[in-house]
């Protein structure tokens, strides 16, 4: 396709979920032009489903340090301590701040944040919107919001489909898929995760890791694809909802897992992985698709949205057990950025689940990636306003369109790079005709150990000389380790 005409804003921020449109409120309020641009039409994507809430130390009691300790626990040794300590300490801040911008958050009878606990947690920490709706109320007010700022240009239905790069090999803006470019100062990806690539899945249909390839192909790192977080109560084996989420939220009020014998067999509030696992573990002891989440003792006023979708799918949770099986649901790697959210290329940022900071480790506490969104998209949308405007005359690039996954891609990740994986079936995953699977596979092949949610079954322990080596993929390379500390 010809390049189209050249727009000017001082940032694209490509991805319209949380992530993206805290970057874009902030960048817009500071001053600085945006251009906003979505695929989908604004709240339709993967923040808007997220039924977690927003994590952050604001118990009496808790502090920044009680939530770097879990967050710590939970990553297993990978967790990369400087932006885990940014989070921490500007998570209170954040949920501040989107109260501020009209989001209101579930209060308790005393009119103060209800806080609910969730796998991995040590205090109740997770303050949540319409109880499972978190994603939706933030999503939808901060969209309302973009749509009528007047420093920010709403691109819907547009798709990225090349970043445009100068001679020094720094980003300078972005081509659409009709041809059209911007030229900005810089492009922050906030294009969500990989986890749809996998054929259960929590995830709409396009988290697909489209930011991953745009940013791989203008030659920036990224980090950990293998280590995918596999959520344990995704409802099973009923037709029209497979892989929908049941939150975790709901075993913190006191929901419980049983196997087919009728018996608990695992601390519902442990780390996700450890619950994961053990489900899988279960369901393989007893020969049975899924195990039961026993909700029968909750509210089901505490959970409407999850309770009508389980309702339309014909069940009735105030009655019967659930059946859930783990499903592929967030990925801890991606793009690899620093403190501000800037990849390895000049001008160009990732935030949220694009991006790999190093926070999650090898096992994402619960509800720490909503306020990854907000702390580290204020982050990203300050810096990318420093960033100098491109010099000179320039011709974008003419836009390439992006590979998409088919379906033998999507079960071969699932059989392959599942919850259980080893030498063998990632190996086939090499032949992949997506490039992302390729790169999965490899990282996944690299790490010969056990840790977090990436489980070898031909590496069963935990390589302490990898703790804190993260698997990085530079372009020309093979994958190699990298310590971050
Ligand atoms: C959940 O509500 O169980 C998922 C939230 C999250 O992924 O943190």
């Amino acid at each position: 396709m010809r390049a189209g005409p050249v727009t000017h804003a001082d940032v694209a921020v490509v991805g319209a979920g949380a992530a993206g449109l805290f970057t874009a409120l902030t960048a817009a309020a500071a001053g600085g032009r945006v251009a906003l641009v979505s695929a989908t039409p604004l709240a339709r994507t993967a923040s808007y489903w997220a039924q977690g809430g927003l994590a952050a130390a604001l118990a009496e009691g808790d502090s920044p340090e009680a939530h770097l300790a879990d967050t710590e626990r939970a990553g297993r040794r990978l967790t990369r301590r400087s932006a885990a300590e940014v989070l921490v300490r500007e998570a209170p801040e954040r949920v501040r701040e989107l109260e501020g911008l009209g989001v209101r958050f579930d209060a308790d009878r005393h009119g103060d944040l209800a806080l609910g606990l969730e796998g991995g947690h040590s205090i109740r920490r997770v303050v949540h919107a319409g109880g499972s709706a978190t994603g939706r109320r933030v999503v939808r007010q901060l969209s309302a919001l973009a749509v009528q700022h007047p420093n920010v240009d709403v691109l819907e239905g547009a798709r990225a489909t090349a970043l445009w790069t100068g001679d020094d090999g720094a980003c300078r803006g972005l081509v659409l898929e009709d041809g059209r470019a911007l030229a900005t100062r810089a492009v922050v990806l906030c294009t969500g995760g990989t986890a749809a690539l996998w054929e259960r899945t929590t995830n709409p249909p396009g988290s697909l890791g489209s930011g991953l390839l745009l940013a791989r192909r203008a030659g920036a790192r990224l980090a950990d694809l293998e280590l995918m977080q596999f959520h344990p109560t995704a409802v099973a084996g009923v037709r029209g909802r497979e892989g929908f989420l049941v939150t975790e939220a709901i075993r913190g009020e006191g929901a419980t897992l049983h196997g087919a014998d009728g018996e608990r067999f695992v601390d519902e509030l442990a780390p996700r992985d450890e619950v994961a696992q053990a489900v899988v573990a279960e369901m393989r002891r007893t020969g049975s698709p899924s195990v039961g989440l026993d909700m029968t003792a909750i509210d089901p006023a505490l959970f409407p949205n999850v309770v009508s979708s389980l309702r339309e799918a014909g069940l009735d949770p105030t009655t019967q057990p659930i059946p859930v099986a783990p499903a592929a649901h967030y990925g801890m790697g991606g793009i690899v950025t620093d403190l501000q959210g800037r990849s390895t290329v000049g001008g160009l940022y990732a935030v949220g689940e694009t991006a790999c900071t190093g926070l999650h480790g090898a096992n994402r506490l619960a509800s720490n990636s909503l306020t990854e969104c907000c702390v580290f998209g204020r982050r990203a949308g300050l810096a990318a306003l420093d960033d100098p405007l491109p010099a000179g005359a320039a011709t974008p690039p003419t836009a390439q369109p992006l590979p998409t996954p088919g379906r033998e891609t999507r079960d071969a990740l699932w059989r392959h790079a599942g919850l259980e994986r080893s030498r063998d079936g990632l190996a086939t995953l090499q032949l992949d005709p997506y490039p992302l699977a390729r790169l999965i596979g490899a990282c996944a092949l690299l790490r010969e150990e056990s840790r977090g949610a990436h489980l070898r079954t031909d590496f069963p322990e935990r390589d302490p000389a990898l703790d804190h080596h993260h698997t990085i993929v530079a372009p020309g390379a093979a994958p190699c380790f990298e310590q971050w500390d």
